[in-house]
């Protein structure tokens, strides 16, 4: 059966003297609660990914949030898959809405991307989710399958089996307005509609799909109760580590 994963996405926060404090103070409070079924994950800068892993050992984790879509040379400023997995990192963030945004992260990235992270034994966590325009113009269905099918259909029942998604409605990241439960359960069940048509039921029921937009100790526990909910990709709450904690014992 499918993974119940809480990861946190620290964005482009902390220094790495505020980043191994952080991951130390979450670490604690993980071993502390003894905390059983739920895979934890911690996103961080790639300068931080060596120092974190030292800090978190088995019990969590880790993840970068971008990779390179090469796999080496003349690429300045680039970080490889093979570089994140020397520190490691077991995880990688792909197609984030502000990668797709800011720095044009193009489907046909992605593609090289995810391929690049299973090749090197890295597990995407795959973003994707609509802007508030496609949803009050109720396209937001057709693009998150658009957005799905462009990024991974490509890959083979086995290799799609390895992927995380992540439904993160751009409306909802960082404003403070979340999905409802109810609209979180709707997508999350057309989500996996999709993958049943394309995969086969098996598969879609081994997939985990977590949501993410403004999720907070005050409404992890109401989202992961959805049936199709099986976690949350997180942001500003991952950066305090009693609410990321308290978003990791909402299930
Ligand atoms: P917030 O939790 O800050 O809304 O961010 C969500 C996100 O983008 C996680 O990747």
């Amino acid at each position: 059966m499918r993974k119940k994963i809480v990861a946190g996405n620290w964005k482009m926060n902390n220094t790495i003297e505020e980043g191994i404090v952080l991951a130390g103070q979450i670490n604690d409070l993980v071993e502390k609660a003894g905390i059983n079924g739920v895979d934890v994950v911690i996103g961080t800068p790639f300068v931080h990914l060596t120092e974190v892993n030292k800090i978190v050992g088995d019990k969590i984790g880790v993840a970068a949030q971008n990779c390179a879509d090469e796999t080496s040379g003349a690429y300045t400023g680039e970080v490889s898959v093979s570089m994140i997995k020397s520190t490691g990192s077991k995880y990688v963030i792909l197609g984030h809405s502000e990668r797709r945004e800011y720095y044009n992260e193009t489907s046909e990235k992605l593609v090289k991307k995810v391929k690049l992270s299973l090749e090197s034994g890295l597990t995407p966590i795959f973003c994707f989710g609509e802007v508030l325009e496609e949803r009050q113009s109720e396209k937001h269905f057709d693009v998150v399958k658009g957005q799905i099918a462009d990024g991974l259909f490509n890959l083979s029942a086995e290799d799609f089996g390895k992927v995380v998604l992540a439904y993160e409605p751009v409306w909802a990241i960082g404003t403070g307005v979340t999905a409802s439960s109810d609209q979180a359960q709707e997508m999350h069940a057309f989500i996996r509609k999709t993958l049943i048509e394309k995969y086969g039921q098996e598969v879609a029921d081994n997939t985990s799909i977590l949501y993410g937009g403004s999720c907070k100790p005050s409404n992890a526990k109401e989202l992961f109760a959805n049936a199709d909910v099986d976690g949350g990709l997180i942001g500003g709450a991952s950066l305090q580590a009693e609410d990321f904690m308290g978003i990791i014992s909402a299930f």
